[in-house]
C-alpha cells in the first residue's frame, strides 16, 4: 500500500516535471498591436485556428475566419467577440477542399476588403476522402487549397507590405518523401491516411521556402511552423481504437490550443525575423530541417506541379 503510494507521487511529480519541462511549450509573450491590420485565419472554427484568431482579435486586427461552416464559425465569433472585446471578427465561407470555393474566397475578400497584413493557412486535416477536383483530402486541403489562396491574395498582400504568410505544417514531415509521380496518393487504411498526412505537411513547408524565394525583394515574407503537439479535434476521423490508444496520451503529454499557438503568433508578429523567410519555426525558434525539406530544386518543382493541379498554369 505505502509502496504503491510512493509510486504513484513520484509518477506524478515526474510527469508533472516532464510536462512544464519539455512538453507544455516555451511561454512566449508579446503585447505587439494590430490595430488597422486586417488577418485572415482559415480553418478558425476551433482548436488551434480559434486561439490564433482570438489572440489577434485581443491584439486589436480585424480578422476574417475562413471557414467551410457558417455555423461553427459563427460560434467561434462569437467567442471570440465575447472574450476579446473586439466586433470586427467576420466570417467568410472558404471550403479549401474545393478549388471553386478558394477562387470565390478570394474573390469576395478582395472586393470587399481592401487591405490584408497577415495570412494564416492554418486549416488542415487527415480525413479520409477526396476533394471536389479529386485529390486526396490531406494534399488538397493542406496544401493545393491553400496553396491557390495564398496565390490569388498575393497582390493584396504586396500592396500592403510589410505583409506576412505563417502556414501550419508539422513534424510529421519527417516520415515523408516527395515522388512527383504520384503526389496525390491515394489508398486506404491508416498508415496510408498518415501517409497522406505527412506528404501535405512536407509539402507545405517546401511550399513556404519557395513562396520565400519568390518573395524577395517584396516586403511580404513567409515562415512555417510546427506548432507543438497540441490536444486537439485534428485526429477526430480516426477509428475507435485509435481514438482508444491515442486519446490518453494525447490528454497527457500534448498541449493546450493556447501553448500551441505561441509559435505562430511569433511568427505573425515578431519584430526582425524577416532575415528568416521561409524557414522552419517550433518553440518560437528557427529550426534546420531535414535536407529533404530545404531542396530548393524540389520546393520550385512542387511549386510549378502545384501550379498545373490548380490551373494557375500559364505556361
Ligand atoms: N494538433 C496538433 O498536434 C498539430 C500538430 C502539428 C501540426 N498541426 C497543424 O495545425 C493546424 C491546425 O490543427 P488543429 O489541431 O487545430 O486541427 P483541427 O482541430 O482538426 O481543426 C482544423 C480546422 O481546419 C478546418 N478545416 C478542415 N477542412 C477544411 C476545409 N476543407 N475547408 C476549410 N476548413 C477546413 C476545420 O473546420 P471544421 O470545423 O469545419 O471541421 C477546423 O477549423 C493543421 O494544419 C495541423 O496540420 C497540428
Ligand atoms: C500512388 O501511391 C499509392 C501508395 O502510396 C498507391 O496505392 C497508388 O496506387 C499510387 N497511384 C499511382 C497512380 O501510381
Ligand atoms: C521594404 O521596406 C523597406 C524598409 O521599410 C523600404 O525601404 C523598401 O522601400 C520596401 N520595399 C518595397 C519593395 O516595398
Amino acid at each position: 500500500m505505502v509502496s504503491w503510494i510512493v509510486g504513484s507521487a513520484i509518477a506524478i511529480a515526474l510527469y508533472v516535471l516532464i510536462y512544464y519541462n519539455f512538453l507544455k511549450g516555451v511561454p512566449w509573450r508579446s503585447d505587439t498591436s494590430l490595430k488597422g491590420k486586417t488577418v485572415i485565419v482559415t480553418g478558425a472554427t476551433t482548436s488551434l485556428g480559434k486561439a490564433t484568431a482570438l489572440d489577434f482579435a485581443c491584439r486589436g486586427a480585424r480578422v476574417i475566419l475562413a471557414c467551410r461552416s457558417k455555423e461553427r464559425a459563427e460560434s467561434a465569433i462569437f467567442d471570440i467577440r465575447k472574450k476579446s472585446g473586439n466586433n470586427q471578427v467576420i466570417y467568410m465561407h472558404l471550403d479549401l477542399a474545393s478549388l471553386k470555393s478558394v477562387r470565390a474566397f478570394a474573390e469576395t475578400f478582395l472586393r470587399s476588403e481592401p487591405q490584408l497584413h497577415l495570412l494564416i493557412n492554418n486549416a488542415g486535416t487527415g480525413s479520409p476522402g477526396q476533394t471536389v477536383d479529386g485529390f486526396n483530402i490531406a494534399l488538397g486541403v493542406n496544401h493545393l487549397g491553400h496553396f491557390l489562396l495564398t496565390n490569388l491574395l498575393l497582390e493584396r498582400l504586396k500592396q500592403c507590405a510589410p505583409s506576412r504568410i505563417v502556414v501550419l505544417s508539422s513534424l510529421a514531415y519527417c516520415l515523408s518523401r516527395i515522388d512527383f509521380s504520384n503526389l496525390s496518393i491515394t489508398g486506404g487504411g491508416l498508415i496510408n491516411e498518415v501517409q497522406k498526412y505527412c506528404l501535405s505537411k512536407l509539402c507545405n513547408i517546401l511550399f513556404a521556402r519557395e513562396l520565400a524565394n519568390r518573395l524577395e525583394g517584396t516586403n511580404v515574407t513567409s515562415y512555417v511552423v510546427h506548432p507543438g503537439f497540441v490536444f486537439t479535434d485534428v485526429f477526430r476521423d480516426l477509428g475507435l481504437l485509435a481514438k482508444l490508444v491515442f486519446g490518453p496520451i494525447a490528454f497527457l503529454f500534448f498541449q493546450t490550443p493556447m501553448d500551441g499557438v505561441q509559435t505562430t503568433i511569433y511568427c505573425a508578429v515578431q519584430e526582425g525575423i524577416e532575415k528568416f523567410s521561409g524557414r522552419y519555426f517550433a518553440d518560437c525558434k528557427v529550426r534546420k530541417v531535414f535536407p529533404h525539406a530545404r531542396d530548393d530544386a524540389v520546393a520550385k518543382k512542387l511549386w510549378e506541379v502545384s501550379e498545373r493541379m490548380v490551373g494557375l498554369c500559364r505556361h
